[in-house]
């Protein structure tokens, strides 16, 4: 029975649970990477205290002090397991001598990630729970921020010994992946609470938990991705005792729910049954804000019924209840409806409900500790504190439906800062393909400024279709020199750099060719070469006029017989110019300088040309090549 609630002090009081208690060890997995021989995967039992890396996974190198192995009194020195490598520190401890989350906690100032305590008998996994008179625990165990697991003997025996012969390191790798079922995009959570607040310190945990976790909760479930149900214990009097003193004090509805007395005392202060009567208020309360959508109500009325109506102050009443239900616009009179008769000997349809559901169906076991968090149909462990809790509802999304809550700061898990989490990022801008969200850092292209990154994340991103080139120029080479630039970034390409016309190179970097050099152009008769960056500058004897595109000098002047002549020549030049001409054709800059065009117009009829590449060199201007298409 010891499972069973243990504040329970009036054992007239029978729960459901005391017909044979089911109580699910929720697990974790441990798998050993190293030594190789000993590689394998194993159950390890979630701790209910601390932070379950819920929907991830830590690989640490496992560490068993020589001294003080029960991890009992605090470790000697500095952080002497703060990890001097990448890897985190794993400390494997051993059960038995002091609390459980003390030594997590000893474990946790020497520096360690994670805490194993390896179980010093054989038998199935446990659950590692918090003290139960937490005074003896100094606050230390809010305080516990790693995770921990217990995990058994055999397990434990194999990992010392292959510590004690010290050739290897042993690495382990703890994952939380599995321990949250995450099927599809809306989690289901419930708490299972309990309204009375002079139970010490759980109840201040749980009230804490309510107050700070309020804010992420009505985020989710406006946003629909929740589905959020409080739930409330009740106990129930056996028939022979309904009429007994205590049982009146402690019920409702004849004995059919109750609750503890707050103090342990009947004679004074509450009474069991204000609590249950409380607790089935917050249950019709949820109930009918359910009813007009607006669920999230809840959070609002029980802490600020909390905060107005605390029992410490003597204003734990209906009254008090009341005023709080209509300064949030509640309708108490369908909440009334929905509570019913406390005095009549019948159901209450909401409570029988409660009752039923105590009992565990499917995945979730029994619930036997209060606060208990249910996820997915899985009861939750560790510290009920917002974040801790949140990362566990957010493991409970299937991967990629999180919302946006999920991503944002608290659950961050900074992985990024270091080393840029060894992801891809561009060594001029500060663009990077790490993202931290709460299951550890994801290496993955951006989307940046409507520009879409595309590769493996790791080694390469690169800039793709539209836009690419006003991104750090879509990765390629570009330069200006006196006022001209030139870019290797095709924005037409969907990828890939290539050097303009002009350069030679690989498209991150590109050196100019020299054309004249090379004798790519300019073998006009009497024609003089000069390479210009980007181009070249061809000159006619006397006063020709330079024709790129056939490489050749026509004559500027303006008489019947030459136009024919040029014509003719030109007829005959194109055909042999073919070859060069399509080399041009798509690379070339439309250039038309109006005087240039008139000078032309004289020699061919320029309207039928229009999509043709006419390059053309003008002694005023510089060379410029590019394509009209
Ligand atoms: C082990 O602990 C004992 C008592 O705490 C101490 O006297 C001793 O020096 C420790 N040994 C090592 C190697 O740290
Ligand atoms: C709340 O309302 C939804 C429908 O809007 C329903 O599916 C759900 O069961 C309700 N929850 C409770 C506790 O009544
Ligand atoms: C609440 O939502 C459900 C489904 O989303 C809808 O059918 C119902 O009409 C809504 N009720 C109110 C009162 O808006
Ligand atoms: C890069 O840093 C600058 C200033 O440091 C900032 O304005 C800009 O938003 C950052 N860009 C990215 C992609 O982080
Ligand atoms: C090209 O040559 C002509 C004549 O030699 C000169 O006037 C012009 O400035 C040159 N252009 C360039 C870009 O070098």
């Amino acid at each position: 029975m010891a499972t069973c609630f243990n504040f329970l002090v009036v054992l007239l009081l029978i729960i459901s649970c005391s017909v044979e208690s089911r109580f699910i060890v929720e697990k974790s997995s441990i798998t050993i990477l190293s030594p190789y021989e000993l590689r394998s995967k194993h159950d390890a039992a979630i701790a209910n205290f601390g932070v379950p890396d819920y929907g991830g996974s830590m690989v640490g190198n496992l560490v068993y002090p020589r001294n003080g192995s029960v991890g009992c009194s605090p470790f000697d020195g500095d952080s002497p397991f703060k990890s001097k490598s990448t890897r985190p520190t794993i400390l494997l401890l051993d059960r038995g001598e002091c609390y459980f989350a003390l030594k997590v906690w000893n474990g946790q100032q020497a520096g360690a990630a994670a805490v194993l305590v390896a179980d010093t008998i054989d038998e199935p996994l446990i659950t590692m729970d918090s003290p139960e008179e937490s005074s003896d625990a100094d606050g230390y165990i809010e305080k516990i921020g790693i995770p921990s697991a217990l995990i058994d003997r055999s397990l434990s025996e194999t990992l010392k010994d292959a510590l004690k012969k010290g050739d290897q390191d042993v690495l382990v790798k703890m994952d939380w992946t599995e321990s949250m079922p995450h099927p599809d995009q809306r989690v289901e959570y419930e708490l299972w609470t309990n309204s009375n607040d002079e139970c010490g310190v759980r109840c201040d945990e749980q009230m804490n938990f309510v107050k700070n976790f309020k804010g992420h909760a009505q985020i989710l479930e406006k946003g629909g991705y929740t589905q959020f149900t409080p739930h409330y214990i009740t106990w129930y009097c056996p028939q022979a005792f309904v009429l007994s003193n205590q049982c009146k004090s402690q019920c409702i509805n004849h004995g059919r729910y109750c609750a503890p007395d707050p103090e342990q005392d009947f004679s004074q202060g509450y009474q069991g049954k204000d609590v249950v009567f409380e607790n089935l208020r917050q249950l019709c309360v949820h109930r009918v804000a359910n009813e007009s959508n607006r669920s999230w109500v809840w959070w609002d009325y029980v802490t600020d019924f909390h905060i107005r109506c605390s029992m410490k102050e003597n204003r734990y009443s209906k009254q008090c209840a009341e005023e709080v239900m209509k300064s949030l616009g509640l309708p108490i009179e369908k909440i009334n409806k929905c509570i019913g008769d406390p005095d009549a000997d019948v159901e209450n349809e909401v409570l029988k409900n409660e009752q039923d559901l105590q009992v565990g169906h499917g995945s979730r076991g029994d619930v036997t500790i209060l606060p208990t968090m249910v996820i997915n149909n899985v009861q939750y462990r560790g510290k009920l504190e917002r974040s801790a809790v949140l990362k566990a509802v957010c493991a409970g999304f299937k991967e990629t439906t999180d919302p946006p809550i999920c991503l944002s700061g608290g659950l961050e898990t900074n992985e990024c800062l270091q080393n840029n989490g060894g992801c891809w990022q561009d060594p001029t801008s500060n663009v990077t393909a790490c993202k931290d969200t709460f299951r550890g850092r994801v290496c993955e292209c951006p989307l940046l400024n409507g520009v879409q990154y595309e590769g493996d994340g790791y080694a390469l991103c690169e800039a793709v279709g539209p836009g690419r080139c006003s991104v750090n120029n879509g990765g390629c080479w570009s330069d200006t020199r006196n006022g001209e630039r030139f870019s290797a970034c095709m924005e037409s390409g969907l990828s890939g750099c290539q050097c303009p016309h002009g350069f030679r190179g690989d498209g991150h970097t590109c050196e100019d060719v020299d054309e004249c050099k090379e004798r790519l152009a300019c073998n006009c008769d009497g024609c003089s070469c000069k390479n210009t960056w980007g181009g070249f500058n061809c000159s006619c004897q006397g006063d020709k006029l330079y024709l790129m595109e056939l490489d050749t000098c026509i004559e500027r002047k303006n008489s019947k017989f030459g136009q024919y002549l040029t014509l003719l020549l030109l007829a005959v030049a194109l055909s042999v110019g073919v070859a060069g001409y399509i080399f041009y054709k798509y690379r070339l800059r439309s250039y038309m300088d109006t005087e240039i065009m008139a000078i032309m117009s004289q020699y061919m009829p320029l309207d039928s040309h229009q999509n043709q590449t006419l390059v053309v060199h003008h002694e005023d201007e510089p060379l410029r090549q590019s394509s009209s298409v």
